[in-house]
């Protein structure tokens, strides 16, 4: 990765942070050449739930976005430190000015994206409450809605998942959202046998017409 990349994420990370996006990129890259499908590149990046947006580096090199927007509903809340992941976040996006971490609930934001990544949604109540958040969070029809929504003509919706059958929740949810299904991958491997279940990986369109869009 570092070579293929000219990438060294361990100068400006932590041990775990550079690891686990080394993780992340080998999954794109593996996943991306996998399916054949072309990466995008240029455009608006948008990725949903981002955390801290500790990968935004992985995203940058893979897809040079000319504007990398990271959403996260719980930017503000407090760590045991004192710091929040919108603290964070401005450490991880200081070297990279085309980036930006909007604090805020995607279900309810309508800007446009080229590409939208969304790296282990939560779809299920036992997710959200193993996250300490409420329940009321758990609107996941409403995120793959939006999903379709924001994506522009031609774009490509990109998701993770945790194993099979959460796969196949994602999949039946994003079917309503007509979302249409253009590849899909199992990403095991080493870098990700820490996971408990192999991180899927697929890849949509919308299927409604530029024209009739909601
Ligand atoms: C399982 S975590 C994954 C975090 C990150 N994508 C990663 O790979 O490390 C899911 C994240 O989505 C966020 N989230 C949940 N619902 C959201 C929503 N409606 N809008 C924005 N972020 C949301 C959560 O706060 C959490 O940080």
């Amino acid at each position: 990765m570092r070579d293929r990349y000219q990438v060294q994420f361990e100068l400006d990370m932590s041990a775990l942070t550079s690891r686990n996006n080394y993780e992340y990129l080998d999954l794109l890259d593996r996943g991306w050449s996998s399916v054949g499908l072309d990466r995008p590149a240029g455009g608006v990046l948008c990725d949903i739930g981002c955390a801290s947006f500790w990968y935004a580096a992985t995203l940058e090199v893979l897809f040079l976005p000319q504007r990398l927007v990271g959403v996260e509903v719980e930017g503000h809340r407090l760590f045991r430190d004192g710091r929040a992941r919108i603290d964070y976040a401005a450490g991880y996006l200081a070297r990279l000015p085309n980036a930006e971490f909007v604090v805020g609930d995607y279900t309810r934001y309508s800007e446009p994206a080229d590409l939208i990544t969304s790296w282990f949604p939560f779809l299920t109540a036992t997710a959200i409450l193993a996250w300490r958040l409420p329940l009321s969070l758990l609107a996941p029809q409403q995120l793959f809605n939006r999903i379709r929504h924001n994506l522009r003509p031609g774009g490509l919706f990109f998701m993770v998942n945790h194993g099979p059958d959460e796969a196949a929740l994602a999949e039946r949810l994003c079917v309503a959202a007509k979302l249409r299904r253009v590849a899909h991958w199992d990403g095991d491997g080493c870098l990700s046998a820490h996971r408990m279940l192999a991180p899927v990986l697929s890849w949509w369109q919308s299927e409604v017409p530029a024209g009739n869009r909601a």
